[in-house]
């Protein structure tokens, strides 16, 4: 069975490339990238979608009066497209409960630090202000909370002392390229069990 797939993102979208690559090179099988929604009206991602043939939609959040009606209309456009599975890459939003109700554990969203550390904004900024020796990233399901759902895949790098936030950030990055796809192959495979807060990884 096809596994249909939303891809929510703000911005530059190479999470976004990632997948289609992992798609197009037959990596990931039996998945359709069936939408890609942006709440930013130019980013980049949205181009990257038009690139390779996947439905691109702005969703302006500045044309609802609230939070919950632009997320209804989120739902909506997911839901048209039959939608399987959400990716958050590089979405820039905390998703509102009704989001993550429909959609609950078959939401991931892909995290700039070794979760639980360095939740929030600036990951990479964040672990070299504290001093960390090893940083790296978190492919987790999304629950209410912040960067605090369960975590399926994580991928470390070596902190070196003379790193910039950018030269961590992107050597984070090619990880993050890494493990993302991998997540979504477990998950369209059958290959994840959620035991509470345990991801386990199904033999089968
Ligand atoms: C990535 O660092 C991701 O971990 C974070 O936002 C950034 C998005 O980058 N959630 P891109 O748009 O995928 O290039």
């Amino acid at each position: 069975m096809t596994t249909n797939i939303g891809v929510l993102v703000s911005g530059r979208g190479s999470n976004l490339q990632s997948i289609i690559d992992h798609v197009e090179s037959g990596y990931l099988k039996k998945v359709k990238l069936s939408v890609v929604i942006s709440d930013v009206k130019d980013a980049f991602a949205l181009e990257r979608a038009k690139m390779h043939g996947i439905d691109a939609v702005f969703i302006d959040p500045r044309a609802y009066a609230s939070k919950m009606g632009f997320e209804e209309k989120i739902i909506t456009t997911l839901k048209s497209y039959n939608v399987d599975l959400v990716l958050l890459a590089g979405y820039m939003r905390i998703l509102g409960s009704e989001v993550i109700q429909t959609y609950r554990e078959r939401i991931m969203n892909i995290h700039p630090a070794l979760l639980p550390s360095f939740k929030g904004l600036h990951g990479p900024r964040q672990a070299l202000e504290y001093g960390v020796k090893v940083a790296g990233c978190t492919v987790h399901f999304v629950d209410e909370g912040m960067d605090s759902g369960p975590i399926i895949l994580q991928s470390c790098v070596p902190v070196k002392d003379n790193d910039t936030e950018s030269t961590l950030a992107s050597r984070i990055l090619e990880q993050e390229h890494r493990i993302f796809p991998e997540a979504v192959k477990l998950f369209t495979e059958g290959k994840l069990k959620l035991d509470g807060r345990i991801v386990l990884r199904r033999e089968n």
